[in-house]
């Protein structure tokens, strides 16, 4: 692989997912791994990555000293460009002219094979308070800013280099091509990493794990489950059973869709468990956004509980028990949850595969190391269904979180309609891939008055969330055109009954959260 050397803040993700963009594989690790780490990897190039540092701070990251000299092909970025200079012999200084945001540079001379046949002016996106002042003894400098003198420079005999802009950011103009020119020029590495290579591998991986052993798989209808459980077909077929719980919290037709779609491109054996009363009634009287989170999670490990125990049991009596759970966990989950912060609860979430501990299953985790975007490459090279494949995220608990106030039968179907003509609105207006989601909440306890035909009504507003964002970690609400919100508000006004008002949520997030609950 390609490793990615994470200094902090958010900019490993994003190097990672534009070098496989660049059809290499790369893997994120921890900027204190060891130079003997490093070279049991085995990798093929290295990119470190940016940070919120500044290298004079006591206690800084460092890199260890002999990963620089292992002979493997290594750019620096922002911060792990200064990191290389430092190391290496060069000058940092403290100079006090910070570039944030758009800054253009010149490129010396012919730009070396980073920057070669790039044009000579080009904006960058830099974030850096210090500034390299003195290249390295053996480097040349490739590029310079107004306040940076040395803004990228390179070794090629050492094979190091390094920018002090964002090339992974797409306000860097060329930035795409400077990862580029690293990895397929300066260090020679191939463009073969593809999505027929991942279901391959890991078709011959789960082969290996789960052998004649009989697995399961519980079904969201979201794209990650699908596209797991898909793989592990495509590797065991039968020995796979999918289990889909109907908690009567799920959008229009999106049961049919498992049902029906998804069982007749993949032929995976579903068993689906309908349990839409359980749950509503286990949510009668509840309002407390928290509450109804625990809830429908607690009944939702309870149902697929159940419906293992009995394919555990049909296995056993075939004489071959149930060892294999599979779960959608994808790379940002793994690396998140080993960054080990201590973030704070501000939900409860809830997943499919959010299941307690105690159960004896080994896991099959065919998405581990992909991107969300990688895994939708897969499923539709997989054959699934566009509806399931290019699905915006939607929540574990459902629609249960998307009412505000008490859930009942009738509100659902309230909201199932609303929420069905705005997607519809949006899918049609091509504005699918501008948004990243667009949750349609039902204020169940807020009444306003309006007019129809001739008469006064007295009933419940809808609010449209539609955001963008990269990671939902952030976002910000889509400026979604005044005619598409015209047609939505109309449609929703007119066929949903006691839906008499629709209003546009422009909160981004942070303050707000995505869902409103
Ligand atoms: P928030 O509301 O926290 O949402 O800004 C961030 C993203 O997570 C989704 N979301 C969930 N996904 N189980 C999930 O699988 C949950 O319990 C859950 N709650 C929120 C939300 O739709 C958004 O994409």
């Amino acid at each position: 692989p390609v490793l990615v050397v994470d200094f902090g803040a958010q900019y490993a993700q994003l190097i990672a997912r534009r070098v496989r963009e660049a059809s290499v594989y790369s893997e994120i690790v921890p900027h204190t791994i060891t130079a003997a780490e490093v070279a049991e990897k085995n990798p093929i190039g290295i990119v470190l990555s940016g940070g919120p540092s500044s290298v004079y701070e006591p206690g800084a990251p460092r890199l260890d000293e002999g990963i620089l000299e292992l002979g493997v092909p290594t750019l620096g970025i922002c911060y792990g460009f200064q990191v290389m200079a430092t190391q290496l012999g060069g000058e940092v200084a403290h100079t006090g002219a910070r570039e944030y945001g758009a800054t253009d540079v010149v490129v010396a001379g012919n730009g070396g094979v980073l920057l070669e046949g790039q044009p000579q002016n080009q904006t960058t996106w830099m974030s850096h308070g210090d500034s390299v002042s003195k290249a390295p003894e053996g480097f040349s400098v490739l590029a310079s800013s107004v306040s940076t003198p040395v803004a990228a420079f390179a070794n090629d005999e050492r094979k190091l280099y390094g920018v002090q802009w964002h090339p992974e950011v797409k306000h860097s103009e060329f930035g795409q091509r400077v990862l580029e020119n690293f990895l397929h020029k300066a260090a020679g590495i191939a463009a073969d990493w593809n999505a027929g290579n991942v279901i391959a591998e890991q078709v011959a991986r789960i082969r290996a794990q789960i052998g004649t052993g009989k697995v399961i798989c519980g079904l969201s209808g979201g794209v990650d489950s699908a596209v797991a459980a898909a793989l592990v077909h495509e590797a065991v077929g039968d020995q796979l059973t999918c289990v889909f719980v109907d908690h009567g919290l799920l959008r229009q037709d999106e049961r049919r869709q498992v049902e029906e779609d998804y069982v007749k491109a993949t032929g995976v054996r579903l068993i689906t468990i309908d349990a839409e009363k359980q749950f509503l009634d286990a949510l009668a009287g509840v309002s407390d956004p928290e509450q109804k989170r625990k809830i429908i999670g607690r009944e939702f490990i309870r149902t697929f509980e159940a419906a293992q125990k009995q394919l555990i049991e049909e296995a056993a009596n075939e004489g071959d028990p149930v060892r294999f759970l599979v779960q959608g966990t994808l790379y940002p989950d793994v690396v998140e949850s080993g960054g080990g912060s201590g973030t704070a609860n501000i939900k409860s979430h809830h997943n499919v595969g959010g299941l307690p501990d105690d159960l004896d299953f080994e896991l099959v985790e065919p998405l581990r190391a992909l991107f969300k975007d990688e895994v939708r490459e897969i499923g539709r090279q997989l054959g699934l269904p566009e509806v399931i494949v290019g699905r915006q995220p939607f929540p574990g608990p459902g629609l249960g979180i998307r009412i505000v106030g008490e859930v009942t039968k009738d509100r659902l179907e309230l909201l199932r309609q609303a929420d069905a003509i705005a997607r519809a609105e949006l899918t049609l207006a091509g504005l699918d891939n501008e948004i990243w989601q667009c949750p349609v909440v039902l204020l169940a306890d807020v009444r306003s008055v309006g007019v129809q035909g001739d008469g006064r009504t007295y009933g419940h507003p809808i609010v449209l969330r539609p955001v963008s964002s990269e990671d939902a970690m952030t976002a910000d609400w889509t400026r979604l055109p005044y005619d598409v919100l015209a047609k939505i508000s109309n449609r929703i006004t007119n066929e949903v009954k006691d839906v008499n008002r629709v209003v546009l949520d422009v909160t981004s997030k942070p303050p707000g959260t995505i869902e409103w609950e």
